[in-house]
């Protein structure tokens, strides 16, 4: 047995594969990730989360790099910083910021913050390497204690998924996510966004509760995957935040399942893709915003009209999704900003039952490795 002596140790135990077995942590993933970096009783992130106060507020500006899945909960952590802490932030790829890193004075009271479930890939290193060439901090978000990016960073925040051993990133996504959160919130400070700034607390307070709800979708996941099963091409779609968790999603169907998934933001749908839509088309949608549930209807709505066969997942009550042929009900997350937790375990219990139908190498999928430690 070729098994790393971590496969070993860990084992599948009832689960027919280690992806089933990580996504059912993922509460497990967010209790040990919050655990010891809140401090509920006074309504606030733990103080080793804060950067020296004097960084904390001179900060001008953020970028979160990754590859891959991390790269994904970096576009959301941009979002969160922005809508929580009222910072300028943008995602980029861990290996476009090495490439074209920050000009001289672009960086000054900036902030790298580095994601990264193995804390060994190579891009994002190199990005991390980058951005202290140029004095700018780089804060690490990583779940291997004793990485080499973990050493590296100023600052390291560390996720507790525990041991991931399929190649697909599940609960270690949802746990980024979560430390992501948690970041944003520790660089907000002031009056201002207070109340906003409590209310995610008390949603991060319940998401333990939310994203095991949210795994009792499993049956109709497992349903829904015997009509993909066959499919040649899905589409997913969502707006915002929302398009985010489709590029996660999308990646997992194309890693664990080989099907070809492609996400785009819904707005985008009527300005070419739509002219892939055909009799029966697979399109998948999240609604994760009530503002924003009419438009994504309406554009739901005229992919109906050419034939797609709609599927969405939402939390929200009474969404206007007459063109979907099956809307999931996701748990409530507890506050809008957190919808992305909910929504990701349906979609990975989703993909994981594609992969198992169509007979996929589900914890080690051919051409991919667990960490890319080349560039
Ligand atoms: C590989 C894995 C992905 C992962 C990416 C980034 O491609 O197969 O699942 O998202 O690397 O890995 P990292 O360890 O940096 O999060």
């Amino acid at each position: 047995d070729k098994s790393p002596p971590e496969v070993a140790a860990a084992g599948k135990g009832e689960f027919a594969h280690f992806m089933l077995k990580e996504i059912h942590e993922a509460p497990r993933a967010v209790a040990r990730t919050l655990e010891g970096h809140v401090d509920w009783s006074r309504g606030r992130v733990a103080e080793g989360l804060l950067l020296p106060g004097g960084q904390r507020r001179g900060l001008r500006r953020l970028w979160l790099a990754g590859m891959g899945t991390a790269y994904h909960a970096c576009l959301l952590g941009a979002w969160w910083v922005e809508q929580i802490a009222g910072i300028p932030a943008r995602a980029v790829l861990a290996s476009d910021f090495r490439d074209d890193p920050p000009r001289e004075g672009e960086g000054e009271r900036g902030l790298l913050v580095a994601v990264s479930q193995s804390g060994e890939t190579a891009d994002t290193l190199e990005a991390a390497r980058a951005a202290q060439a140029r004095g700018i901090p780089v804060y690490a978000l990583c779940n291997v204690p004793g990485s080499t990016l973990a050493r590296l960073a100023d600052r390291v925040l560390m996720t507790r998924a525990g041991t991931e051993v399929a190649v697909a990133a599940t609960k270690s996504y949802v746990a980024q996510m979560v430390g992501l959160l948690l970041l944003a919130l520790a660089l907000a400070e002031g009056e201002e966004g207070r109340v906003r700034r409590s209310q995610v607390l008390d949603g991060l307070a319940s998401s333990v509760e939310a994203v095991s709800r949210s795994l009792a979708l499993e049956p109709a996941m497992a349903d829904l995957s015997r009509r993909l099963v066959r499919e040649r091409a899905v589409y997913l779609v969502g707006r915002g935040p929302d398009h985010a968790a489709t590029l996660e999603a999308a990646l997992k169907l194309k890693e664990v399942a080989y099907l070809h998934a492609e996400a785009m933001a819904a707005a985008e749908l009527k300005h070419g893709s739509l002219a892939l839509i055909e009799e029966g088309t697979a399109l998948l949608a999240l609604s994760g915003r009530a503002h924003l549930a009419a438009r994504l209807a309406s554009n739901l709505r005229e992919a109906a009209s050419r034939g797609a066969d709609v599927f969405v997942w939402t939390h929200l009550d009474g969404a206007p999704f007459q063109a979907a042929r099956r809307t999931y009900r996701l748990p409530d997350p507890g506050h809008e900003l957190l919808a992305p937790l909910v929504q990701a375990p349906p979609l990975q219990l989703l993909a994981y039952y594609v992969g198992l139908g169509r007979g996929t190498e589900i914890d080690r999928p051919r051409n991919l490795a667990k960490s890319v430690t080349v560039e």
